[in-house]
This record gives structure tokens, C-alpha cells and sequence, in this order.
């Protein structure tokens, strides 16, 4: 009894959510606990596809608790839209469904924020956020005295709260706009945005709960318990390609101050990585592809965002970053996505070392302008032509396909728990470990 985490190893869109929603019904209560609706998690059954932002991927078995602990940053009206969204698919979402008190809510200012600093910032180039407020929340949760939380939406003092913050923000917002954007920035009216607020706080009350002392609880009582990362470890706030990350900790280093968990309860850490590299937004990627390469794992991938529909930066597998993110992340065990769409390469590539002003290091940069310099070192494998997407069992993997995995599992320390060779559920084989 004990909890395991799902951290993706890479710059996200790893696939968590498949692996979430196939490891639910093994555990009590899952819990999503950083991030906001940055996230897009794809979950595929029965036909089905639903794509989930900050509710966890485990929602559909209702016999499982799912949590959104208070480390998530959240949006109400994207919350009520996609329980909503759920519910009209027949999705059940009441008692099983919990939110932290203590979650950071974005509100409006966020929202203008986010879109004024992208043109703003001092980094070489545009980090290219999701535009869902999440930095610019997560800036006042750490400066706290411009910070609410879900809890304070039912305090008297909300309104009084929301009319100084919004008077503030009216003065400093206009400050942040770039020459293109001047004229164009939002006024925040506090009247209305209280009036919208305390509706969204009305619709969400029967999910508000203190999260933490739950989870504690569950600790105590030894529940098995999931936690679902989001983004990837690449894009944690402290140890990614700072300043092209997201602004919580995405790596497994954030799962404890996320959750409200203690780290000595985790027991599995699951690193899901894809079987390539993709990313989406601006920052370094030593092994993009800017080719037909790439396109061709663009295509076979379909990597368009989930969230924005931007066309996602494909390439190569990135052995030094997956090593040094497995490490970071404490990671017991990878899962191994996409394999499927590597088929048909005639040879594929791993980054094995970077070159770093003419000395070869498997070190992973602290700087992002370091890693925008490193040329990779590659090592060449065999492809496959099979299509594998139906096969059921790693042991039916063409040989050129078990060899790359068993590289993958070398360069990373780990062994490979998981293989997945399509979207859906049954797509999916376990090697037992
Ligand atoms: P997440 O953010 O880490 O949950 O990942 P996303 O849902 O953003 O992106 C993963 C995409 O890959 C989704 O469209 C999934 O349906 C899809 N997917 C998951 N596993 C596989 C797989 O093994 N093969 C293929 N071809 N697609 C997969
Ligand atoms: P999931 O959970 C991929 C990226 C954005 C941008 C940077 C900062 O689906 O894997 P933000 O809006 O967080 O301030 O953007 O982080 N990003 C993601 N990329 N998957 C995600 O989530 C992401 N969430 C944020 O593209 O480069
Ligand atoms: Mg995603």
C-alpha cells in the first residue's frame, strides 16, 4: 500500500494520461497536483476519446477518488466547463470528484497577464505558454499579497479582496504592454468579475474540501494512492530548461508539495517517456528534427497540441536529458509510449552525448543557452517496417523494436514496465519486472 507517481520524462505530452487512466482502477484515489489547464491528457477506450485538463485522468471509474490537491492552479470556469463536458458524455462526476481549498484560482488579470508578457519578457525567445494564466498565477501565489484561493471565494472578504487587486492590477497591467499591444489591454471591473466568481464558487462548492488532511488521512490508512503528473520533468521550474519551462515543479521532485503527501509514501515513480522527442513553445531541443524527419513523426504521431492545436517540435530520442530527468525524478520504472510510430524508419537515432564546445559531456546543461550550443552525439539503430499497433505482448515485437528498447532501458539505468503501441487502453502491453 503506497503511492505511485506518473511524471513524464520529456517536455510533456508524454501520454501520463493513458497511463493514469490504465493504473486507476488499481489504486483508491488519484490526484492531479501542479499545473492548471496547461495540461491536455488524452485518454482512448471503448472508441472514445476525451481529453482531460485539470481533472484527473482516473475520473472515469467512480469508484475511484479522484483530487485536485493545492498545488493545482485553477481556472473555475475551465473546471465547470470540462466537468460539464464530461458529464454530457455520461461521464459520473459528484462525491467522487474533490478539490483543494488551498488551490491558487486565476482570475481574469491572469489570463491578460499572460497574453501582455509574451511579447514582453527578457529571454532571447518567446517562451510560447498556453496562454491559461499559469505563470502569472502562480507569481502572485508566491508573492502572496495579491494570491486567492478557492477557500477565500466562500470568505466575506472576497469582494474587498478582488476590488484591491483589481485596482492594482489596473495600474500595473498597462505598464507590461508592449508598444504593439498598448491600447489594447483589458480594465479589470471588479464588480463584475466578483458577480462571475461567486457563481463559479456557488457551482463548485459541493467539490471544495480541505484535500490535504484527506490525503493525510488516506496516508494513514494506507490507501494505494496515484498521482498524476503534469507537463514534463524538462519543464519543471527549478530544474528545466529554465527560463522555457512552466512555472511549477513538473519533474518528480514536486509530487510531495503538489499533493500534501509525504515523499516517503511514494514507492513507484513511473517515467513516461515517448519513444522520440517532441515539444511544444519556444526553448532549446538539441535533437529536433526541422525535416521530413520530422514531419514524418508529426504525422505518424499526430502531434498537434492538445490544448493549443499548435503543431508540436518533433525529433530524436534525447538520452542525455530522459537520463538526467529519470535521475532528477527518481524514477523506479519507464513506460515506453508511441513505439508504434517509429515503424517504418528505415533507422533510428538516439542522442547518446552532447558536444559542448568541443569536449563531449553526458551531463545535461544547466543552461538553456549551453543546451541551445551542445551538438548531439548519436548512436544509429535498425528500424522496423511491422506495424505493431495490435500486437499484445513485447514478446511479438519485431527484434530491431526489443533491441531499442532494451537500449533505451540501458542508457536510462531503468527497466521498461511499459510498452504502448496506440492510443487505446488495450494498446498497451506490461512486462512483468
Ligand atoms: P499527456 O499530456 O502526457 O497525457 O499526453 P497527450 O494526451 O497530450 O498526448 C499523447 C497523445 O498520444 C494523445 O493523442 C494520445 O491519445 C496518444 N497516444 C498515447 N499513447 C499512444 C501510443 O502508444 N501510440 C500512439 N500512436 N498514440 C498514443
Ligand atoms: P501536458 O500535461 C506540453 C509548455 C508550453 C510552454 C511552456 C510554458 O499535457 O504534458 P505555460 O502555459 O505552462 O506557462 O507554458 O510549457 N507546456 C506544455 N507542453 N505539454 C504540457 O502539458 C504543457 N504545459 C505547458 O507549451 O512552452
Ligand atoms: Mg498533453
Amino acid at each position: 500500500m503506497a503511492a505511485t507517481c506518473v511524471i513524464g520524462l520529456q517536455w510533456g505530452d508524454e501520454a501520463k494520461g493513458k497511463i493514469v487512466d490504465l493504473l486507476t482502477n488499481r489504486n483508491e484515489i488519484v490526484v492531479r497536483y501542479q499545473g492548471g489547464a496547461n495540461a491536455g491528457h488524452t485518454v482512448v477506450f471503448g472508441g472514445e476519446k476525451f481529453k482531460l485538463s485539470l481533472i484527473p485522468s482516473g475520473i472515469f471509474r467512480s469508484e475511484v477518488q479522484s483530487v485536485i490537491a493545492g498545488g493545482v492552479v485553477l481556472n473555475p470556469e475551465s473546471i465547470l466547463q470540462e466537468i460539464e463536458g464530461l458529464t454530457s458524455r455520461g461521464v459520473e462526476i459528484g462525491k467522487n470528484l474533490m478539490i483543494s481549498n488551498r488551490a491558487h484560482v486565476i482570475f481574469p488579470w491572469h489570463l491578460e497577464e499572460d497574453r501582455l508578457m509574451n511579447d514582453m519578457g527578457v529571454t532571447s525567445e518567446a517562451i510560447g505558454t498556453t496562454m491559461r494564466g499559469i505563470g502569472p498565477c502562480y507569481r502572485d501565489k508566491l508573492g502572496r499579497s495579491m494570491a486567492i484561493r478557492l477557500g477565500d471565494l466562500y470568505r466575506s472578504d472576497f469582494a474587498e479582496k478582488v476590488a484591491k487587486i483589481a485596482a492594482a492590477k489596473n495600474q500595473y497591467l498597462p505598464g507590461m504592454a508592449s508598444e504593439k499591444l498598448k491600447g489594447t489591454v483589458k480594465t479589470m471591473v471588479a464588480d463584475e468579475i466578483v458577480e462571475k466568481y461567486l457563481g463559479f464558487a456557488e457551482r463548485l462548492r459541493p467539490y471544495v474540501a480541505d484535500t490535504t488532511s484527506f490525503l493525510l488521512d488516506a496516508v494513514d490508512a494506507n490507501k494505494n494512492i496515484l498521482l498524476e503528473g503534469a507537463q514534463g520533468a524538462l519543464l519543471d521550474i527549478d530544474h528545466g530548461t529554465f527560463p522555457y519551462v512552466t512555472s511549477s515543479n513538473s519533474s518528480g521532485v514536486g509530487v510531495s508539495a503538489g499533493s500534501g503527501i509525504p515523499a516517503t509514501y511514494m514507492k513507484r515513480m513511473i517515467g513516461i517517456i515517448k519513444a522520440y522527442t517532441t515539444r511544444v513553445g519556444g526553448g532549446p531541443f538539441p535533437t529536433e528534427q526541422e525535416n521530413d524527419l520530422g514531419q514524418k513523426l508529426r504525422d505518424r504521431g499526430n502531434e498537434y497540441g492538445t490544448v493549443t492545436k499548435r503543431p508540436r517540435r518533433c525529433g530524436w530520442f534525447d538520452a542525455v536529458a530522459a537520463r538526467y530527468t529519470c535521475r532528477l525524478s527518481g524514477i523506479t520504472e519507464l513506460a515506453v509510449m508511441l513505439l508504434d510510430v517509429l515503424s517504418t524508419f528505415d533507422e533510428i537515432k538516439i542522442c547518446t552525448a552532447y558536444e559542448l564546445d568541443g569536449k563531449r559531456t553526458t551531463n545535461f546543461p544547466a543552461d538553456a543557452e549551453d543546451l541551445r550550443r551542445v551538438v548531439p552525439v548519436y548512436e544509429t539503430m535498425p528500424g522496423w517496417s511491422e506495424d505493431i499497433s495490435s500486437l499484445t505482448s513485447c514478446s511479438q515485437l519485431p527484434e530491431n523494436a526489443k533491441k531499442y528498447l532494451a537500449r533505451l532501458s540501458e542508457l536510462l539505468g531503468r527497466p521498461v514496465g511499459i510498452v504502448s503501441v496506440g492510443p487505446g487502453r488495450e494498446q498497451t502491453m506490461e512486462v512483468s519486472l
